[in-house]
């Protein structure tokens, strides 16, 4: 709801407020929801800015930074008006949230007729509060955007601690907290991609509570966090400015991507709300809100080294533990033997698939499966018939020997041939195939960044605008398909890709003690309905470990469940396992894909506890991770429980089973005796004890 009592307007969310003096380009206040008021007054002068540009006696980062048409960097915004808008406008070219909500308009517009816009919307069922930045040139010549941050918020006091989610390759979003102190804090991408090694998703912590941010954008970004000597400290997100100058010409509209924020008293709060919003307001279409397949993927299974014989035999003993869906991963194509050739060759290897896709999907669905497949649509091989046929679709700088990359380089997606070469030859793989499920990896970092024509400041927003044009030409085009997002497992797991793909394959890491803590940190900030999670083979190929199939079941239960490993391998006995894992799964995905997830982080046992809406039934799996002589005892907080409520829990393999009210397994301190067992520890040398716990309330 947003109310406007002459110049300060009022956004209110179901359980936050934010206030802003439009004239005076002031926030007044940001944080738990106020009953009706416009008494704001004495609020007002407190410098916390909605944006800022040099050369106003302000030195704190700016949100702003232009090279103007009078050839100095200073700007003199002054407000011109305000409008309420029914709705969200659009960004062109760029994704960004959905659905019903308000939206606030503030132009501010400096001395040169240099205009900039401000949006501020607030959906009627969700908390988060989606900006965006618009700047167009009005003057009489063109000028410069260095930089133009997507969101300004000057929030108050100097003692916040700033919470990044980050890692690499295979060790995704880990959860770094820091104090800020009296310096800057820059969290960023300069990869072309958002990166394994940090998230757009931060947040800034302090007594007043918590404040999140994110940034839906898929390329490079930004974080920044001053505390400034006034005693306020000012957080930035948007593209990162780091090799950016994008030249406005006169008469022309530069659009920032939709920075999304909260306000919540603790994390867990936060995570709700914006687990909510995420599955509301960003994934979307067919996929959004319907129970997703338990897939197969023959990626750790075989690698490079398959034929139709050993997929099919793979599809097989998958179709026998109650498996829905067969993806076939990287090697199907041209010479595609190792990862050293073939990318942009997306014509069939037919030996490899025994006559190609179209028949393998056949003989797939035959087996009552649905079909999968991979692409790396945005890459190229120099050994390959396309590099040979169009060198010049690569980005390298003329004259330099590119950098290679997994022995990769890049298409130059600046360029609209390749673009409509990638929707053609993409779209081409999906129709021929009949896929009902499509994996789209982007397996490097961009280096050689290089476009005809393109000005190099703009080349990487430029890059983005061209992916995105061709990933919606796609999606739009195959509304049945279900999209997974990959980047190397997790790099461009971001808000912007999320508005594509309906599910994210969160990390290469597949071993369930290095998830427990990768699917956590990705949990702060985005639901469970999005990430991808496999059970994989032990010893695990990422780190050796060794763990229960039960552990590895109950892990992948935190996400999206799916097998990565050859299924023929399995004993009798760990097909019966894994067949009762996957019809339980079945019976309870509804809960475990869309129910509200909660973390449970105490200081030996991790895990997760999913409540349905109507908090009836809840899955909890508690894992132990470590035991040593003398251990204190290992207790658990249980969450998300209705506290008037009494329920029976039981764990899933029978054994236990005892009733308590909601209140006390939430507040009291369950003591798990019966958690670690030295003999799975000692099958397992990985050591990790885990258990499943079902919880369903008492009828009266
Ligand atoms: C990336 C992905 C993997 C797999 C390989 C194939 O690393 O993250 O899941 O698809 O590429 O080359």
């Amino acid at each position: 709801m947003i109310k406007r009592k002459e110049q300060i307007i009022r956004l209110d969310t179901l359980n936050t407020t934010l206030v802003i003096k439009a004239d005076t380009a002031e926030y007044l206040y940001y944080g738990k929801r106020l009953a009706n008021g416009f008494d704001f007054g004495a609020y007002a002068g407190g410098g916390k800015k909605l944006f800022s540009a040099p050369g106003k006696d302000d030195y704190t980062e700016y949100s702003v930074l232009l090279e103007n048409s009078d050839g100095g960097f200073a700007a003199d915004f002054s407000f011109s008006k305000l409008r309420i808008l029914p709705e969200k406008p659009e960004i062109p070219g760029l994704p960004s949230s959905y659905g019903e909500g308000k939206t606030l308009e503030l132009k501010y517009t400096d001395t040169t007729r240099v205009a900039l816009f401000l949006y501020y919307t607030v959906f009627d069922d969700s908390d988060v509060i989606a900006v965006s930045a618009r700047l167009f040139n009005g003057a009489k010549k063109d000028i410069h955007i260095r930089r133009l941050m997507s969101l300004q918020m000057d929030l108050p006091g100097a003692d916040y601690s700033v919470v990044t989610f980050e890692g690499a390759w295979a060790n995704e979003r880990n959860k770094v907290s820091r104090e800020v102190g009296s310096g800057i804090f820059v969290s960023d991408s300069k990869r072309g991609m958002s990166s394994h090694a940090r998230n757009p998703f931060i947040m800034a912590e302090d007594r007043r509570g918590v404040y999140a941010f994110n940034l839906v954008y898929s390329g490079n970004h930004k974080e920044t966090v001053e505390a400034d000597c006034s005693g306020k400290t000012r957080v930035l997100t948007g593209i990162n400015d780091f090799m950016f100058d994008w030249l406005l010409p006169v008469g022309e509209t530069f659009c920032t991507p939709e920075a999304v924020m909260c306000f919540a008293p603790d994390e867990d709060t936060i995570s709700n709300r914006f687990h909510y919003f995420v599955s509301e307001h960003i994934v979307r279409g067919k996929w959004k809100k319907k129970e997703r397949p338990v897939l197969v993927n023959n990626w750790e299974g075989t690698y490079f080294d398959f034929n139709e014989e050993k997929l099919l035999a793979i599809a097989e003993a998958a179709k026998r533990t109650g498996v829905e869906l067969f993806v076939l991963d990287d090697g199907w194509f041209g010479r595609r033997d190792s990862d050293t050739c073939s990318l942009g060759d997306w014509y069939d290897n037919l030996e490899k698939t025994g006559g190609g896709l179209a028949s393998l999907a056949d003989k797939i669905r035959a087996l009552g499966l649905s079909f999968g497949i991979w692409v790396e649509p945005e890459m190229i091989s120099e050994d390959s018939d396309l590099y040979r046929a169009h060198p010049n679709f690569a980005m390298k700088i003329p004259g330099r020997t590119p950098t290679r990359l997994r022995h990769q380089l890049m298409l130059n997606m600046t360029d609209e041939r390749v673009q409509n070469y990638v929707v053609r030859v993409i779209s081409d793989v999906i129709s021929r195939s009949g896929a009902e499920y499509v994996k789209w990896d982007f397996n490097r970092s961009m280096t050689d960044c290089y476009g005809k024509g393109i000005f190099p400041g703009e080349y990487f927003h430029r890059y983005m605008l061209g992916y995105y044009r061709v990933v919606s030409k796609i999606v739009k085009k195959f509304p049945f398909v279900l999209f997974e997002g990959c980047a190397g497992g997790g790099g461009r797991f971001d808000l912007g890709n999320m508005c594509y793909f309906s599910q994210y394959w969160t990390s290469d890491d597949t071993d369930a003690r290095m998830r427990i803590a990768i699917q956590a940190g990705s949990s702060y900030g985005y639901p469970q309905t999005v990430m991808g999670a496999h059970v994989s083979a032990c010893p695990n190929h990422q780190t050796a470990n060794t763990n229960s199939l039960e552990a590895r079941f109950n892990v992948a239960c935190g996400g999206l469940l799916g097998y990565e490993l050859d299924m023929t391998k399995f004993t009798p006995e760990e097909i019966q396992e894994v067949s009762e894992q996957i019809a339980f799964y079945k019976e309870n995905r509804k809960l475990l894909q869309f129910g509200d997830q909660y973390r449970i982080d105490e200081k030996y046992v991790k895990g997760f506890i999913t409540v349905s809406k109507d908090k009836s039934m809840a899955i909890a799996v508690l894992n132990q991770t470590v035991a040593f002589p003398s251990m204190p005892l290992v207790t658990v907080r249980l969450k998300g429980l209705s506290e008037t409520s009494v329920y029976d829990v039981t764990r899933r393999d029978g054994k236990g089973g005892f009733t308590a009210g909601g209140d006390l397994l939430m507040n009291g301190d369950l003591p798990l005796c019966d958690l670690f067992d030295y003999d799975t520890v000692s099958k397992n040398s990985g050591g990790l004890c885990s258990r499943m716990y079902i919880l369903k309330k008492r009828k009266n």
